[in-house]
Order: structure tokens, then sequence, then C-alpha cells
């Protein structure tokens, strides 16, 4: 991802205010607007965008945005942080079922500080910490203007980071431990690509459950790391899959109850494993993406 970033940097290119180009900051086409002498605008933004779907390293480029009207219920947040998840990198190369028209505004999810607000915005003012909530495309840039109901204020005791990614996978994480499965303190999950940043909010809100996680991990350099990692995490159980290799892998529960519910987010025999550890097999959900 650092690379990527500094290649963007690397070509980066200086767009005039009158540039033709055809973004606003929602990444949608802009709107003709009569200024009056009271308009508040934001200030100038640098943003990522990308007008063709293909190799971020190719299709990505930095760009200067003019100001733009910070309309009445409008806020205007100077982003802090803004990450690369995975699926952003699918989302510019046209592959992710969920993804804005182009051309567009890379970035889903960050926080931000309020900058300005419009004259009818009530609930927040200038210093807020907020995030895009539901997550919204186009926070790959410096000053990003939208309604106020696109925001959601948080505290600003929670670290950046953390407030930067937590609308994608923890929230994943949550949805998947409440809505398919009734699942109760005592009870068990197993789970494959146990160290992906899903996985790893799973183990952690699971065990603020009493459920416990069974977790599956792929063989490779660092997998004795990666357990120990997960343990402190809150893992019950951490496999990797050459460890599978037995008849009967429930055999290896010890005093775990059979799990009621199954992630997957890799496919192949690693879905497979999952499957020979739930009670029931229609217990088995999968969000497979990004592994090829
Ligand atoms: N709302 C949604 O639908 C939603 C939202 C967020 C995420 N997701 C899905 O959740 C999954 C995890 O996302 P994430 O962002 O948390 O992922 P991540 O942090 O990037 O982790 C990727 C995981 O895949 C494993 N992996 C990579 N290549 C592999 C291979 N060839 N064979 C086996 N395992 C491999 C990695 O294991 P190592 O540690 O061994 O490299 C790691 O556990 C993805 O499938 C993503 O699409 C869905």
């Amino acid at each position: 991802m650092a690379a990527l970033m500094k290649s963007l940097a690397g070509r980066a290119l200086k767009f005039s205010l009158a540039a033709n180009f055809n973004l606003n900051r929602c990444g949608q086409a802009p709107r003709l607007c009569i200024r009056s002498f009271s308009t508040v605008m934001s200030p100038p933004s640098k943003a990522i965008v990308y007008e063709d779907h293909g190799s971020p390293d190719s299709v990505t480029r930095l760009v200067n945005l003019p100001p733009v009207e910070v309309k009445e219920t409008d806020v205007c947040v100077k982003m802090i942080a803004a990450p690369i998840n995975p699926s952003d990198i699918n989302r510019i190369e046209g592959v992710y079922p969920v993804r804005p028209p182009v051309p567009a505004v890379g970035g889903y999810e960050g926080v931000g500080e309020v900058y300005a607000v419009g004259s009818k915005v009530n609930g927040l003012s200038p210093g807020d910490w907020v995030i895009p909530s539901p997550p919204s495309s186009g926070t790959w840039q410096t000053y990003v203007v939208k309604e106020e109901s696109v925001w959601h204020k948080i505290d600003k005791a929670c670290p950046m980071e953390y407030a930067a990614t937590i609308t994608v996978n923890p929230l994943t994480a949550l949805r998947m431990l409440e809505d398919f499965v009734n699942l109760n303190s005592g009870d068990s999950v197993v789970q494959n690509g146990a160290t992906s940043i899903v996985g790893q909010c799973v183990i952690q809100l699971a065990r603020l459950r009493g459920i416990s996680t069974i977790n599956l991990i792929r063989d490779r350099a660092g997998s004795d790391e990666a357990r120990e990692q997960l343990k402190a995490l809150g893992a019950d159980e951490v496999f990797s899959e050459s460890q599978l290799n037995v008849k009967n892998v429930k055999s290896l529960l010890g005093n775990l109850p059979e799990p009621d519910l199954g992630f997957n987010c890799v496919g192949g025999n690693a879905a497979s494993l999952v499957l020979k550890y739930l009670r029931c097999s229609e217990h088995l959900f999968s969000c497979v993406l990004l592994v090829k």
C-alpha cells in the first residue's frame, strides 16, 4: 500500500480551478450553483481519483480539486486518516459489487475533523471528529463536503486509526456474529482466514460475548507467531491447515462445543475444513472476494 501511495504521489497532476475535471467532492458530476456573498466555500482539496477501472497503479491520479460550496445542510470535513481497505482496490479494479460510477474519488471509510458547517447544521460543530456512516465513497481527499446526515460524530478519545477503520471490517464481523444464527454464551464458532482483520474482530467480539472461537490459518512462514497473536486476542483454538490432516477434526476440539456457525473467507479446501467442524452444514457463511 505504501508503494501504491508513493507511486500516486510521484505522478501527481496539478489541475487548475478551470480544469475540465468532471467530479465534485462526492465523486459525482458537479451541480451548477450561483454563489451569494455569504456563501461558505471549502478549501481546495487534493484527491486520489480514477476515471476508468483497472490496476490502481495505472488508473489513479492525485489531483487538485477546486473549492466547493458548503450548502445550508452540508458539513465540510478535513480528513485526518482514510485507510486503503482491500475492497477499495477491488472498487478501483471494477470487480467489487458495490462501487461508485467513474470518475470517482477513491476510499470508502476514514475519520475527519469538521472544518465548516452550513447555516442549518445543528448537530455538528467545527472541531468535532466524524466518520462517514454508513461508509460512502470519496474519503481519499483532504476536504470532503457532504450532507450532515452522512456524518456520525465520534468520541475524540477513540484512537485515530481505530476510528478510521471501524465501519467496514469490525462491523462486518459484528453482523456475521449477530445476524445468521442465535448464539449464546458458551457456544462456539469456527472460521478460516483467522489472521484477517475481519477474523481478528470476530475473535475479539466473540470473546466479549462468551463465545469460543476455533480459528484456522494457512501454513506459511510466521504462522507460529500468528497463532500466538490470535491467542493473545482471545482465540480459544488456532489450527494451521496441516494440523487438520486427521480423520476426525472434531477430535481436536477438546472441551469446546461443536461450532454452531462457520465463516469462510478463503474457499477451496479451507472452506471444507470449516464445514467439517460444523454441527449443521447450512450454517457456513462465506465472504470471499480477495483471495486469488
Ligand atoms: N461487508 C462485506 O461483505 C465484507 C467487508 C469486509 C471484508 N469482507 C471479506 O472478509 C474477508 C477478510 O477481509 P479482510 O479485509 O479482513 O482481509 P485481510 O485483513 O486482508 O486478510 C486476508 C486474509 O486472507 C488470507 N489469505 C490471503 N491469501 C491467501 C491464500 N492464498 N490462501 C489462504 N489464505 C489467504 C490471509 O492469511 P495470511 O495472514 O496467512 O496472509 C488473511 O487471513 C475478505 O474475503 C473480504 O472480502 C467482506
